[in-house]
C-alpha cells in the first residue's frame, strides 16, 4: 500500500539529502490545500488555505525539523537544542526522540500554550522554562550551541529553512502554478523566507510562470519588522509569534524586495475575529498565530490591495487543539458556557428549537 513518505523522500531531488543521510521522518508534509469559499466570497479572490496543523506534531515546524534532525544525526549529533514559543520545541522533541537522540528546549516561562508544553514533555525533552522572553531563550540556545556539544535546530539553522520550503513545492503541485499572493504569519520570519525560496526554485526549474507576492503579518504588539526596530517587551494573544527580534529579519527583507512583498501588523482583536471566521465559517481550527494570515488577507483586501480574481494561498501554521481556549471566548471577551440539559428528549428538542415533524 502507498503512503506519503515525508518531505525528504518526496522531494529528495530538490533537497540536500544523500545516501549518507539517515532520514528521520514522522511522515510530515502532504498537508491539505483547502479552498475557502467563505474567504473567497468576502474578498473576491480565489482563496486556498494550506492547513499545516495536519502535520505530525500539529505545526509546519515538522517540515524543517525532519531536515534539521536528519542532518544533525548525519553529522553525528547526540543532542539538539532550541529556543521556542512552543511549536518548535514540540517538533524538536518528537523528531529527536524518534531518532534516538536527546533534546533540550528553552521556552519563555508562562508564555507558551499548554498543548505545546505537554507535547515537549511527552516526547521526553529536557524542558527548561526561562524567566525571560523568546528572544532571551534564543540568545542562550545560540551560546550553548557555540560552546557545548549540542546542535541548534532553530531556523537560524539553514536546514530548517530548506525543509520548510517544501510547503511551496506542495502548493505548486496542487495549483500547477504559483499563486499570485502567498500570506504567512511572521515571528522569526523563517517561514516567510522558506516559502519565498521554495517558489523561487520552482520558477527557476520552470514549474511555474510567476513568483507570488509574499505578504507577511506580525501581531501589532510584536511587530519589529513593520516598525523597523526590535521590540523589547513583545506582547500578543498569538503566543507563537511573541517575538521582538526576528532571527531571519535580513533574509525576510530580501525576500520581500525580491517578490514585491509586504509586511503588516494586525491587532489582537482582529486576530481573534479572523480566528472565529476561520473556525466557524470555513471549518478549520487553528491557534491564534495562524489566524494572522486570515486577518492579513482581510485587511489587505479592505485596503484594495488584492485584485478580484487573484489566487491567494494562506498558510495556517498550527493546529487549534494546541491552544483551544480562544474558541471558548465570545466576541466581546466573555466566556462561552455550553448549555446544560436533563436526560430528556423533549427538553433537548425544545432547547434546540425543534418542533416535531
Ligand atoms: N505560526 C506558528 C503557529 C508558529 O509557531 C510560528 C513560530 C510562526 C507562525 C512564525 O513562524 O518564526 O518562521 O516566522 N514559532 C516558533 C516556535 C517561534 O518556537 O515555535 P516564523
Amino acid at each position: 500500500a502507498k503512503q506519503w513518505r515525508g518531505v525528504l523522500r518526496e522531494y529528495a531531488d530538490r533537497l540536500d539529502v544523500t545516501d549518507a543521510t539517515p532520514i528521520v521522518t514522522l511522515g510530515e508534509g502532504g498537508t491539505p490545500l483547502i479552498p475557502a469559499d467563505a474567504l473567497s466570497s468576502r474578498t473576491g479572490a480565489k482563496v486556498w488555505v494550506k492547513y499545516e496543523g495536519m502535520n505530525p506534531t500539529g505545526s509546519f515546524k515538522d517540515r524543517g525539523m525532519t531536515m534539521a534532525v536528519s542532518k544533525a544525526v548525519e553529522h553525528g549529533a547526540k543532542a539538539v537544542i532550541c529556543a521556542s514559543t512552543g511549536n518548535t520545541s514540540a517538533s524538536a522533541a518528537a523528531y529527536a526522540t524518534h531518532a534516538g537522540i536527546t533534546s533540550a528546549v528553552l521556552v519563555p516561562e508562562g508564555k507558551i500554550a499548554m498543548g505545546k508544553l505537554a507535547q515537549a514533555i511527552a516526547h521526553n525533552a529536557h524542558l527548561l522554562q526561562v524567566r525571560g522572553n523568546f528572544d532571551d531563550c534564543l540568545d542562550i540556545a545560540r551560546e550553548l550551541a557555540a560552546g557545548y556539544p549540542v546542535h541548534l535546530v532553530n531556523s537560524v539553522n539553514n536546514d530548517r529553512i530548506e525543509g520548510q520550503k517544501t510547503g511551496a513545492f506542495e502548493v505548486v503541485d496542487v495549483l500547477e502554478d504559483a499563486p499570485d499572493f502567498h500570506i504567512v504569519p511572521v515571528g522569526n520570519a523563517g517561514n516567510y523566507t522558506a516559502y519565498h525560496r521554495g517558489y523561487r526554485e520552482e520558477l527557476a526549474r520552470g514549474a511555474t510562470t510567476k513568483l507570488p507576492r509574499m505578504f507577511g503579518f506580525q501581531a501589532a504588539g510584536s511587530a519589529p519588522i513593520v516598525l523597523g526596530h526590535p521590540v523589547k517587551d513583545p506582547d500578543t494573544v498569538a503566543s507563537a509569534i511573541r517575538i521582538g527580534n526576528p532571527a531571519s529579519w535580513e533574509l525576510a527583507l530580501k525576500a520581500r524586495d525580491d517578490s514585491d512583498g509586504y509586511f503588516g501588523a494586525i491587532s489582537d482583536e482582529r486576530i481573534l475575529e479572523a480566528h472565529r471566521i476561520l473556525s466557524s465559517e470555513v471549518g478549520i481550527f487553528v491557534e491564534p498565530a495562524s489566524a494572522v494570515s486570515v486577518a492579513g488577507l482581510l485587511e489587505r483586501s479592505e485596503a484594495g490591495q488584492i485584485p478580484r480574481g487573484s489566487t491567494v494561498v494562506l498558510t495556517v501554521t498550527g493546529h487549534g487543539l494546541k491552544d483551544p481556549q480562544w474558541a471558548l471566548r465570545t466576541a466581546d471577551g466573555g466566556e462561552v458556557k455550553p448549555t446544560s440539559v436533563a436526560v430528556d428528549t423533549a427538553e433537548v428538542a425544545q432547547v434546540l428549537g425543534l418542533t416535531a415533524a
